[in-house]
């Protein structure tokens, strides 16, 4: 008898069910979304749709989305238009894959190259009276811009629109004069920071990583998580040289986890996600004689690695499996030289070098825990572990400040800041820029004598402090300002930055 109730009572909840979910999210989605976002979910004027492309969105914002739209943007709001349970359809199966696999060709890209000044058409010379060699970019985050900041003034320059959902980290000609950026749906963008203008555009994926650019100047490496490539553009207009499959020796293709410009070595690196192998990619030889054709050559390891770090000459990696524990590569002899003893989540990618007690350390933060964790560079043994207020991000120096400042982001002191001595490698000092709001991100000027923190809210700021003193100088509004960048440390490949 009660299993017959609950039977009967089964039923009438799923044709309730039936019921309420009845509307196809396939055919809401073409009814109301595909105009903005491409029928094929691979955008228009909206961004992409993919699994790939909301990675960063949580589930509760997903809904928000949807539900309330985004004030002062195109995408409007369909909490009237649509059911919940509709709503509620149509966001998961905005997680779900396509059935077909999306593609992005050759063909794709090529014919979505944009020049708008074709090189040697603009003046090769500053607009502006700023020192070139000591602007920042800042990427806000918020509404998708750029601001130009003279860092002798500590005031913007200019203040341009972005592609949607810029990546941190965009980078610079060895002469500071064009600034490469990646958007999350594969825009690669070149801007003449001397002309304050575009001169190129190309879409080179459906979801990108990040770009390289050669140190020759030459060459711009895009890597891709969908589709599975590479893609190497001319740096003069980028329009396209070669798409590069990636795939390992046993023929399994991988997502690009980063690219990066090994200076020293005319080389590029690629970090792959899937796959335990790195991948160089040569563009000059040992002179620096451009090489005619850019292969990639395998490095097979005994571990996929997620985060890396480089020394300064290029020589070694550093990099961190999944499942904890590092190891060291030597880039020359193309293996595993040794094992680092770090524990935790270290976040390698954001380490920093200096030179204390006349020898080399690296110091990266821990995604996981409160402390920093310094390694000698010469024998790579731990030399020891500084205890900071929680889980942090970002680690910045630079070669003229005695200072390491460290964040706490991933924990309830994500306000604060915290200053480090990088010889007695103790804490000896802090910044809370807003009580209760996320600071990190630290970008020195070219100087070392100011450090800029970003204040990574909506309605955020650059707090600029005296890096010797710890004193606020200044603030300048911004719209949550993910990260910025200064010309000169970048170009120069400053110890105490990520380049
Ligand atoms: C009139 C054009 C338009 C329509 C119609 C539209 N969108 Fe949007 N949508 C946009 C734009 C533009 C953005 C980017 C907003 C911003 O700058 O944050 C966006 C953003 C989004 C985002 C957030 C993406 C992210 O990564 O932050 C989601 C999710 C989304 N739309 C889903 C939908 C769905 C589902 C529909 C249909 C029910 C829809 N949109 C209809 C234009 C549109």
């Amino acid at each position: 008898m009660t299993a017959l109730i609950r039977w009967l009572g089964m039923l009438v909840l799923a044709c309730f069910a039936q019921a309420a979910t009845a509307a196809d999210p396939a055919a809401l989605y073409g009814q109301h979304c595909a105009a903005c976002h491409g029928a094929d979910r691979l955008g228009g004027m909206g961004p992409a749709l993919l699994p790939e492309s909301l990675e960063r969105l949580r589930d509760s914002e997903l809904d928000t989305v949807l539900r309330d739209g985004r004030a002062a943007t195109q995408m409007p709001a369909f909490g009237a238009t649509l059911a919940p349970p509709d709503l509620h359809g149509l966001a998961r199966w905005l997680r779900s894959a396509p059935a077909d696999a999306p593609q992005w060709s050759a063909d794709a890209i090529r014919a979505s190259h944009v020049v708008t000044h074709a090189p040697g058409t603009l003046p090769a010379r500053p607009a502006f009276s700023a020192d070139p060699q000591n602007l920042f970019v800042v990427v806000e985050a918020g509404s998708h811009h750029m601001t130009v900041l003279d860092g002798d003034r500590l005031a913007p320059v200019h203040r341009f629109a972005t592609r949607f959902a810029l990546h941190g980290g965009p980078k610079f000609s060895r002469d500071g004069r064009y600034v490469y950026m990646a958007s999350r749906d594969g825009w690669v963008s070149k801007y003449d920071l001397w002309n304050l203008a575009y001169v190129a555009e190309i879409r080179v994926g459906i979801n990108t990583r990040n770009v390289a650019v050669s140190d020759d100047g030459r060459w711009v490496l895009a890597g891709n998580t969908l589709p599975r490539t590479l893609v190497l553009l001319h740096a003069e207009d980028l329009s396209v040289a070669r798409v590069i499959d990636v795939r390992g020796r046993n023929g399994d293709a991988s997502r690009v986890s980063a690219v990066y410009d090994a200076a020293p070595r005319h080389s590029f690196i690629a970090a792959l996600k899937d796959i335990a192998e790195v991948w160089e990619i040569p563009y000059a030889d040992a002179a620096g004689r451009p090489l005619a054709s850019l292969a990639p050559r395998a490095i097979v390891l005994d571990d996929v690695l997620d985060d890396f770090f480089f020394d300064q000459p290029y020589r070694h990696i550093l990099g961190a499996s999944r499942g904890g524990g590092g190891q060291v590569i030597d880039l020359d002899q193309r293996r595993k030289v040794a094992s680092l003893a770090l524990g935790g989540m270290p976040h390698l990618g954001s380490g920093i070098t200096w030179q204390r007690d006349g020898r080399e350390v690296m110091a990266s933060p821990d995604l996981g825990q409160g402390r920093i964790t310094v390694i000698d560079m010469q024998d790579w043994h731990t030399v020891t572990t500084v205890p900071t207020n929680g889980p942090g991000f970002f680690l910045r120096s630079h070669e003229r400040t005695p200072y390491a400042w460290a964040d706490a982001m991933m924990s309830p002191r994500r306000d604060t800041l915290q200053v480090i001595d990088k010889q007695s490698l103790r804490v000896v000092g802090s910044v809370t820029p807003s009580p209760g709001r996320t600071a990190a991100h630290v970008e020195f000027t070219r100087d070392g004598r100011y450090a800029l923190v970003s204040l990574m809210e909506r309605d955020g700021a650059i707090v600029i402090y005296d890096a010797a003193t710890l004193q606020e100088v200044k603030r300048i509004p911004m719209d949550k300002p993910i990260g910025k960048y200064n010309v000169f440390n970048k170009t120069t490949r400053s110890a105490g930055t990520s380049h």
